[in-house]
């Protein structure tokens, strides 16, 4: 168990992964606005990509670490949007990141590998519905 834990994590994180790297070669926008925000992006990918390595290791203040810089990121404001479907990710994408803090801090790593699991759906969910609008 303490083996297929980290790889059934690594392999959904993967796939997940891949398909924003793929998103993130797309947008290219000029100013410094979309600069400050596109950095911001990029944050968010790093912390996500930490927590993994937080929970495959067992670390858990690298997980505690990550996914409270992510919760302070979930409040920024990304774009003016105010759809119920955008400003729901959004909303589940913050609490996500404060359940995964608590897990972090008991030390529980099925429900730190759980919250992870949901925040992800938020990442993926929300660029989807971006992309549709
Ligand atoms: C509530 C909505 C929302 C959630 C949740 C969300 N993002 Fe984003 N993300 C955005 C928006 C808005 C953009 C900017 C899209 C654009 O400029 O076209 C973006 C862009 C990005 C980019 C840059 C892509 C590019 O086109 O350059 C990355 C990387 C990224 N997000 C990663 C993540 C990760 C990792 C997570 C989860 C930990 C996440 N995002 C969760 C809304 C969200």
């Amino acid at each position: 168990m303490r083996i297929r834990l980290p790889l059934m994590v690594c392999g959904i994180a993967m796939v997940l992964m891949s398909a924003m790297f793929g998103r993130s070669q797309q947008a290219e926008k000029p100013g410094s606005q979309m600069e400050v925000q596109k950095r911001d992006m990029q944050k968010k990918l790093d912390y996500s990509k930490n927590i993994l390595d937080g929970l495959v290791t067992e670390d858990f203040d690298k997980i505690l670490g990550n996914a409270k810089s992510l919760n302070t990121l979930a409040k920024h404001k990304w774009m003016q949007n105010d759809s119920i479907a955008y400003r729901t990710q959004n909303q589940v994408f913050w609490f996500t990141t404060g359940t995964l803090m608590t897990a972090a801090e008991q030390k529980n790593l099925d429900g730190a590998m759980l919250s992870y699991t949901q925040m992800m759906h938020t990442c993926v969910n929300c660029h989807q519905l971006i992309r549709r609008q």
